[in-house]
């Protein structure tokens, strides 16, 4: 048995209970609360996801651990307490921020992520990586999320803690995410053979859409079905979910998503101004030669017709033409 890490394990789950009783129960917790009710996080959103809150202090943790005979430069090494600069002891590393846990495969806690409640830098601080906790490998949700995965045979794959939360409450709760770090062949790895297709339900915005067009490659490769999830608008799940609501997001967003090919399409036509017929031009013949990749004769013959619908400047029977011309050149 590794005796440090027993330790740690038990230092997380004290701290995640410590977190959690004082957001809810102590004067310090109470506007870290209202910032939780306005961002739609009921009473069971935030028991289910042990939500807590750090306070605004120095050593509300530190003495905390400290009653409780943990070895304080054990919890540095855990990430859960930081060195004073001048290195005469330890302090919170946490101050003033709202605490999600992260749990590992097995649901226990194993880092923590931190919000700020206001504007600043950085927005989350994280846990840095400990014995516990690899970035890289670590999903967040899978826990709470595997029955769901299992039964429907799909993952869905957000960018943010609160996008996984609030698609749990809108009734996805096969959501699962990175640690705010890019997807990882590792990260796959552990998800091979727990479902057949990915929806990667990134945000709206140029980061979140160039994110997802990096990782369809990634999940095809690691033998995953991939659907994308289009948000508009650039809202990212938990903002769509606020304007549009519950069942727009379930059925238009995550029921709606589209093939790897619909998605790089959309993507491309993003990159193209498409009101001279230069452009036009650019844009159809680039997506000819995306749809040349495909291997069914019948799904290139429904894009190419779509293709020649949307600019009818171009036949269908030319389209198909250039294609078949890029086919061999594959
Ligand atoms: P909210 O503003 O609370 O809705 O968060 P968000 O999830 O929409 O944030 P964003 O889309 O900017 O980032 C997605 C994820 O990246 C977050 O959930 C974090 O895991 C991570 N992330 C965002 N900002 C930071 C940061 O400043 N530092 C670190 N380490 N990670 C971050
Ligand atoms: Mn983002
Ligand atoms: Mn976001
Ligand atoms: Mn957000
Ligand atoms: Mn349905």
């Amino acid at each position: 048995r590794n005796l440090l890490r027993d330790q740690l394990l038990k230092a997380h789950e004290l701290t995640a209970m410590l977190y959690h009783f004082l957001l809810k129960n102590s004067d310090h917790g109470q506007p870290a609360m209202e910032y939780l009710r306005q961002r739609g996080f009921t009473d069971k959103l935030i028991d289910q996801f042990q939500i807590g809150y750090a306070p605004n202090r120095w050593d509300t943790l530190t003495q905390f651990l400290t009653k409780r005979g943990f070895d304080l430069s054990e919890m540095e090494q855990g990430g859960l307490l930081s060195m004073r600069s001048d290195e005469s002891g330890y302090v919170d590393r946490f101050r003033d921020r709202i605490m999600f846990p992260i749990w590992d495969r097995n649901g226990k806690v194993i880092a923590f992520g931190g919000r700020m409640l206001h504007d600043g830098q950085p927005k989350y601080l994280n846990s840095p990586e400990s014995m516990l906790f690899n970035k890289s490998r670590v999903l967040y949700n899978l826990h709470h999320a595997k029955p769901s995965i299992r039964k429907a045979h799909q993952i869905v794959l957000f960018e943010g803690y609160v996008d996984v939360i609030q698609a749990w409450d809108a009734g996805v709760t096969n959501g699962i995410a990175t640690m705010g770090t890019a997807l990882t062949s590792d990260h796959l790895n552990h998800l091979k053979n727990q479902a057949e297709e990915v929806v990667v339900c990134y945000d709206g915005d140029d980061a979140g859409q160039a994110a997802a067009m990096k990782a369809i490659p990634m999940l095809e490769k690691a033998g995953f079905q991939a659907r994308v999830a289009v948000l508009p608008d650039r809202l990212d799940p938990d903002e769509y979910i606020k304007e549009h609501g519950k069942e727009r997001f379930r059925h238009q967003i995550i029921e709606g998503a589209v093939t790897p090919t619909k998605f790089k399409l959309i993507y491309l036509k993003k990159s193209h101004i498409l009101l001279e017929d230069s452009g036009k031009q650019r844009y159809v013949s680039e997506a000819t030669k995306l749809i040349a990749e495909i291997q069914s004769p019948t799904e290139r013959e429904v894009y190419l017709k779509e293709l020649a619908q949307q600019f009818p400047i171009f036949d269908y029977e030319t389209l198909k033409q250039e294609c078949n011309e890029f086919r061999i050149t594959l």
